[in-house]
């Protein structure tokens, strides 16, 4: 049995992995993504930003989203689906601004009404606002806070709410897996939204990590009890943990070790619905391409092969 089934069998709901369009004529990649020993659930890493699904205004493409909601519906797994509202892979046309605050209210909810509508009943979870805030804790001034305010943030989640009933609808950021400035925000994003009456189901921890540097079991368990204790789930969103390159034998059994220690603390806390990381395989991770000099993040190599982290995770969840 593989890191799904390993999951479920102490309650998760899922192990995942994100993907990417892209990657789909890779006949072997492609494989092992559908192998739902190690994965029930994928999230797409690109196409159903807001830059992919409404390039310009109230134009709506969703062939890429689609293919990967298919596949994934195809193979019986869970889709987490990425995301409504981030400053990143944004079209210029909203991020450029201009537009005053009722006229960027009514784009927001338009973009949110639409794509949550058209894939209604496909997504377990929705990732409905990415990275709102700055590592001090402060928000991030951009095009929607800076137009709207940080109303923008239950007007975001009361759209998706209502275009589809049943996903769970997730604030998601990195730098939130310890306690600090960064993840009191995020608590006080929680209460926000209930104080305006809106839901929110869950809180997204990335947990872009670096070998030997991680939050330790028992940071990352009392973190994610933070945010259970306001009456929302927790998952670990985007799990990777990245080494300069390249790796070695040292680091990649670190590497093993820092990936246990994640899903220790996923396990140890009920709430805590499931682990994916960012891709599974390092030829296809984001990592070297931001990072000159860093990688190997992900438990299967370049090559497909699996790495230390994979035997690692599966011990970690329990002999099954
Ligand atoms: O689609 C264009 C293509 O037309 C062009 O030829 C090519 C040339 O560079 O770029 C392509 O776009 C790239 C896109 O991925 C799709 O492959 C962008 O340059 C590249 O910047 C973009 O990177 C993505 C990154 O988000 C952007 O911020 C990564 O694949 C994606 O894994 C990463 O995911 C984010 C999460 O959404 C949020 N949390 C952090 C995480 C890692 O950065």
């Amino acid at each position: 049995d593989g890191l799904d089934v390993r999951a479920k069998a102490v309650g998760k709901l899922y192990f995942g992995t994100a993907t990417d369009n892209s990657e789909l004529t890779n006949t072997a990649y492609v494989a092992q993504l559908g192998n739902t020993s190690d994965f029930g659930q994928i999230t797409p890493g690109n196409s159903m930003k807001w830059d992919s699904i409404e390039p310009s205004r109230n134009s709506f493409s969703y062939t890429n989203g689609d293919a990967i909601a298919s596949l994934a519906k195809g193979n019986g797994q869970l889709l987490r689906c990425h995301n409504l509202v981030w400053y990143n892979q944004l079209p210029s046309w909203v991020s450029s601004g201009g537009f005053d605050n009722a006229t960027l209210i009514s784009i927001m909810t338009n973009h949110i009404t639409n794509e949550v509508t058209h894939y209604k009943g496909q997504c377990y979870a929705w990732d409905v606002v990415n990275e709102a805030l700055n590592d001090d804790g402060t928000y991030r001034t951009d095009v929607f806070y800076n137009t709207i305010g940080p109303a923008y943030i239950p007007i975001a989640f009361a759209a998706a709410a209502a275009a589809d009933p049943s996903a769970k609808l997730y604030y998601n950021d990195y730098n939130i897996e310890y306690s600090g400035a960064k993840s009191t925000a995020a608590q006080n994003i929680v209460k926000m939204i209930k104080a305006y009456g809106a839901r929110i189901d869950g809180v997204g921890l990335q947990s872009h990590f670096i070998v030997g540097s991680t939050p330790s079991t028992a940071t990352q368990t009392s973190n994610m009890n933070a945010f259970v204790a306001l009456d929302v789930d927790v998952a670990i969103t985007e799990l990777d943990i990245r080494t300069t390159t390249p790796a070695t034998t040292s680091t990649l059994a670190q590497q093993g070790v820092d990936y246990a220690t994640t899903t220790n603390a996923c396990k140890a806390v009920s709430r805590c619905v499931g682990v994916t990381i960012w891709d599974y395989t390092d030829k296809y991770s984001w990592v070297p391409s931001t990072f000159s000099g860093q990688g190997a993040a992900l438990p299967w190599d370049d090559n497909l092969v699996v790495k230390p982290a994979y035997w690692s995770i599966l011990s970690a969840w329990g002999s099954g």
